[in-house]
């Protein structure tokens, strides 16, 4: 396979969460024509590809995760014209379009589950999904202790035709989002279908949805006293996460996938908080990429950090895989805010939840910082990376949105004890000194689906734009460097002796990454080195102050030799 064909495995893909990334028409939500509108300031910024959230027909009870039609888009984002004109002027400007696939569930307004409800116990219609009798008194209880990822149990009772309460169903998530059974055939060609649908349409890949989460243990056994996520090291059977069983249907998948001209590619969502495992969904006949959450989920100590990396890239060597680095993303605390924090003794665990880090003392100014120097770490690192849109900007997680702006189902089936994931999905600050921040056109009044505090005004891209040392100007940098520089990208990492605190590496030919992770002393370059681009600026005899990182090239010393 030629070098352009494997374009993933280098690529920097920009995640657009469409909902609040641009709003072409004035409603207040981000939609296909704003994105359109910002194609330019994408290309821009220098990364390779999209990676667009759902947007197909959806209720929007879990922000489009609970999808009604795959192949229809969503009236409040636009229709399927605007859609394809979008795949087109992306490839105009060389940008790949990656769009969302949710395999694991349904809406429960799709067709196929009004379907099963309407059709009735083992009828063919009930075996989309898992549909089982209660367990104890009439099938009173649910059929197993399975627990929704939002709160609450796994297992909802429907009302049969007849009136009376009948069966459960399964779902992992909300209520209204079933689970699919994947040992039905049909199910399967369903879902070959639509990818097949929006391959036609030109799209270049999917990113798969809760990718751990297919395959369910036969007989559906008791969850029981498993911990998940498992302890590092310690990988234990679970019923319904991380199963072998979902490795047969990516491998079914990347068939369809090598089947085109341009061959389309794949990357997984599976949180499986372990490197071993995390690989097993990239060897050669399966998927093509999987976001690394360990490196996420690292707290910034330079330790944890090299550990998570060399893990990482051991495990994806083995199987001739790339890493795929991300620093945040729709689900997660934004990294300002979690940088922000010292990991607390007294709370161990990664911050990936707002309750995480809400109940630590917060210093957004080393959040920030830290932020910088850790975008300039993944940009360094071999393999492709993903910017969730903001990130560029700096954003932090806004932490005090009032409860009643929250849409997060997780906030209201948690009992109002999680406060959810609105936090970082608050729309783009584009110009101006006011909300909305240019989120929505000037001559219309629409209030952003979410609010964006006043503080953005000196966050927004026009104020960023050509300001040397902004947050986007580090990025358009850096990116532009990573392109043209030969080290970057695919390829391997040689680490650096460094001292306590610090990581330095080297990539091929004549390139240096070095971190100050410590708040102790600045770190020396390497002899002979020169300074491309630094985090924040660097001492005056170019050494790396704390929470600093700064790429040198090494070209010279080569040279001289
Ligand atoms: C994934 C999505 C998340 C969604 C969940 C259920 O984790 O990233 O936003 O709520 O799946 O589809
Ligand atoms: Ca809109």
């Amino acid at each position: 396979m030629t070098e352009a064909l494997r374009w993933w495995r280098s690529a920097i893909v920009y995640q657009i969460y469409i909902r609040s990334f641009a709003d072409g028409n004035g409603d207040g939500i981000g939609d296909i024509a704003g994105l359109r509108n910002r194609l330019p300031y994408l290309r821009r910024l220098g990364v390779d590809a999209l990676w667009i959230n759902p947007w197909y027909r959806s209720p929007m009870r879990d922000g489009g995760y609970d999808v009604a039609d795959f192949r229809a888009i969503d009236p409040s984002f636009g229709t399927l014209s605007e859609a394809e004109a979008l795949i087109r002027e992306s490839h105009e400007l060389g940008l790949r379009v990656l769009l969302d696939l949710v395999p694991n569930h349904l809406s429960d307004q799709h067709a196929r589950f009004l379907q099963a409800l309407s059709a009735g116990p083992g009828s063919p219609a009930r075996a989309w999904f898992i549909f089982r009798d209660g367990r104890g008194q009439a099938g009173a209880e649910p059929p197993n202790d399975w627990r929704s990822n939002f709160g609450g149990p796994a297992w909802t009772r429907v009302t049969e035709r007849d009136g009376r309460p009948g069966q459960w169903y399964l779902h992992l998530f909300a209520p209204e989002q079933p689970d699919l059974d994947w040992t039905n055939p049909r199910v399967r060609n369903e879902f070959s279908e639509t990818m097949r649908f929006w391959f036609e349409l030109g799209v270049d890949g999917f990113r798969i949805d809760v990718a751990h989460g297919l395959a369910k243990a036969e007989g559906l056994p008791d969850v029981g006293g498993i911990v998940w996520p498992p302890v590092a090291g310690a990988w234990v059977e679970h019923p319904h996460w991380d199963r072998d069983e979902v490795h047969e249907i990516y491998r079914e998948w990347r068939a369809l996938a090598d089947e085109y001209e341009d061959p389309r590619v794949f990357v997984a969502e599976a949180w499986v908080h372990d490197s071993e495992r995390l690989a097993r969904y990239v060897r050669a006949d399966e998927l093509h990429a999987a976001f690394n959450f360990d490196f996420l989920l690292a707290p910034w100590e330079a330790e944890a950090m090299r550990r998570s990396i060399e893990a990482t890239l051991r495990s994806h060597a083995a199987v001739d895989a790339v890493p795929t680095w991300v620093l945040s993303n729709h689900d997660t605390v934004r990294e300002v805010s979690r940088y922000a924090r010292e990991p607390d003794p007294a709370h161990p665990g990664p911050l990936l939840k707002l309750d995480d880090v809400l109940a630590l003392p917060a210093d957004p100014a080393l959040g920030l910082r830290r932020a910088r120097a850790a975008a300039l770490l993944m940009l360094a690192l071999p393999g492709g990376a993903y910017i969730y849109q903001g990130e560029e900007l700096g954003l932090p997680e806004v932490e005090d949105l009032p409860d009643e702006a929250l849409q997060d189902p997780g906030w209201e089936l948690s009992g109002h004890s999680e406060r959810g994931r609105d936090g970082c999905r608050v729309p783009i600050p584009w110009s101006g000194t006011a909300a909305p921040f240019g989120f929505s056109p000037r001559d219309t009044n629409a209030e952003p689906w979410l609010p964006q505090p006043a503080a953005w005004r000196e966050l927004t891209v026009a104020a960023q734009d050509a300001e040397e040392g902004s947050t986007l100007e580090l990025y358009r940098r850096a990116l532009a460097i990573r392109r043209e520089h030969p080290a970057l990208g695919d390829g391997e990492l040689t680490w650096l002796p460094a001292p306590a605190g610090a990581l330095a590496f080297t990539r091929e030919p004549g390139f240096a990454c070095i971190v100050n992770m410590s708040a102790d002393d600045p770190v020396p370059i390497p002899r002979g080195a020169v300074p491309l681009i630094a985090s924040d600026p660097l001492t005056h005899d170019h050494r790396v102050p704390p929470d600093t990182a700064v790429w040198v090239t090494t070209a010279r010393e080569e040279s001289r030799k």
